[in-house]
């Protein structure tokens, strides 16, 4: 018999009919006469229930049917009299798959705390709140790539391995098959990248927007989202060394272009995962933050502010508010200064610009005060920074007399500076941090728990 997905079984036209569901078992109660089972199938986050009649089943053979283990039930769909469902299944046939010892599955009981569902981030998709966090993942991807295409942009594939350092930070990961224990060295003692794979040295990247920028140079309109790379050594709950961003790069854009799309952008994710992840927020807002959907709805309707660094520095300044780090012109901002601003001060989404060039990448459009460039963050309440990007240095004389200003090893760069040799035009672009992302819109606090496996510094599990 065909298999009905859970997703697709709470419907009116299929109630009286002979239903086969698969899936595994969230948990089984009962009596001497009746037994009743959840059973889930990752399809949404409802279990549907299954009555059992002892009449028809032998109370030993039901035994096996155990938390965690995997069922094929076929039976008939009737409506349900119980509270909080629609219809349920009179069991006629099941069959075990796979039984799962009740001594040892870790997920027995509800109400584990997220720190114990990381050490087995092998088997937490199985739980509601992983279930529906992996959900509106999917979810938010899938609205990513209809939003850019349906703007006309394309899908651009940058490569993960890379010989240059696109944010000039130098965190990056270095992909290597040199032996480690007997390294090639060149006569004055260094090593000797001419040996190793790429006949010189070679990470994982950190950013696919110099690539992405050749991309636009030559399509006008790009977006990337894949993986990247960072081997920083930062523990907080909204770092990880391994996570996914979406860099749209687009030529003729100017900052305000830039801006412009940024804000849109996001407003189509949230509005797309509200309208399609519906039962998993409203889920995850029940039990984590009873806020989330007015949170949502509230950055979908407001017009973010806009307004430059200098003036975010004053506000800081004058806010009397005591910081742990110091706030004064020329400082990089932490998590704590930005959602004062988007928190406290503005109760809006902001979108920062114009910051001092020296705490901001090279490849940022140089201003003519000759002291910031025109880059942009976009700052959320409860993330601080979602979204960072900037217009771009178009003028090569500029561009290069930046990079030999901070020291860039020019031999890596000649391909990038070509665009501003051939054909060089103004355009912008930006990175949005998926994970940031879907921690705002499912309200979950870690970003280990957003993303299947997390990797952070020593943790590299699963
Ligand atoms: O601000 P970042 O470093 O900008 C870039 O990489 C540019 N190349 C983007 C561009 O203009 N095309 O990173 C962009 C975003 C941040 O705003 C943040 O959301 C996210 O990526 N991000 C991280 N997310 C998780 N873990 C980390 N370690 C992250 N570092 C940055
Ligand atoms: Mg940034």
């Amino acid at each position: 018999m065909k298999r009905t997905k859970i997703c697709d079984i709470f419907n009116p036209a299929l109630v009286g009919s002979q239903v086969c569901v698969k899936g595994w078992v969230r948990t089984r109660r009962g009596n001497k006469h009746v037994q009743f089972v959840a059973l889930n199938d990752g399809s949404t986050i409802k279990n549907i229930q299954i009555v059992f009649d002892l009449e028809k089943f032998n109370e030993e053979e039901l035994k096996a049917v155990t938390t965690g283990s995997s069922l094929c039930v076929e039976g008939l769909l009737v409506e349900s009299m119980g509270k909080g469902q629609t219809c349920e299944i009179q069991a006629e046939r099941f069959e075990i798959y796979g039984a799962a010892d009740a001594t040892t599955y870790p997920l027995q009981k509800k109400g584990h705390t997220l720190e114990f569902l990381r050490d087995i981030a092998h088997l937490r998709p199985r739980t509601n709140t992983f279930g529906a966090v992996l959900r509106v993942r999917s979810v938010l991807a899938y609205a990513i790539h209809k939003f850019f295409n349906e703007k006309g942009f394309f899908y651009l594939n940058t490569p993960l391995i890379t010989a240059s350092d696109a944010e000039g930070a130098g965190a990056m990961f270095q992909v290597t098959t040199l032996p480690l224990d007997k390294l090639p060295k060149t006569e004055d003692g260094a090593v000797d990248y001419s040996k190793d794979f790429f006949g010189k040295k070679a990470s994982l990247t950190v950013s696919g927007q110099l690539e992405g920028e050749l991309g636009a140079t030559a399509l006008g309109a790009i977006y990337t989202f894949g993986p990247t790379f960072r081997a920083e050594n930062s523990n907080t709950p909204r770092h990880l060394s391994e996570f996914w961003m979406i860099e749209p790069e687009m030529a003729f854009y100017d900052i305000t272009d830039n801006m412009d799309l940024a804000e849109e952008f996001i407003k189509y994710c949230v509005r797309f995962a509200l309208d399609n992840a519906r039962d998993d927020i409203e889920f995850l807002a029940s039990m984590y933050d009873k806020e989330l959907i007015d949170r949502l709805e509230f950055v979908i309707n407001n017009k973010f502010v806009r307004l430059t660094y200098t003036e975010g520095i004053k506000i800081l300044e004058e806010s009397g508010h005591k910081f742990e780090f110091p706030v004064y012109w020329g400082a990089d901002l932490s998590s704590e200064h930005e959602r004062y601003l988007v928190e406290e001060h503005f109760k809006k989404p902001v979108i920062l610009t114009d910051y001092p060039k020296e705490i901001k990448a090279f490849y940022m459009k140089q201003n003519d005060d000759d002291k910031t460039v025109r880059a942009m963050d976009v700052l959320f309440p409860k993330i601080g920074e979602i979204i960072g990007g900037s217009e771009r240095e178009a003028s090569y004389d500029k561009l290069l007399k930046r990079i030999e200003e901070l020291g860039i090893p020019m031999k890596d760069m000649w391909w990038y500076l070509d665009t501003r040799k051939y054909g060089t035009v103004p355009h912008s672009g930006f990175g949005l941090g998926f994970e940031r992302l879907v921690l705002f819109v499912t309200g979950m606090t870690n970003i280990r728990d957003v993303i299947p496996f997390p990797r952070t510094p020593g943790n590299a599990e699963f």
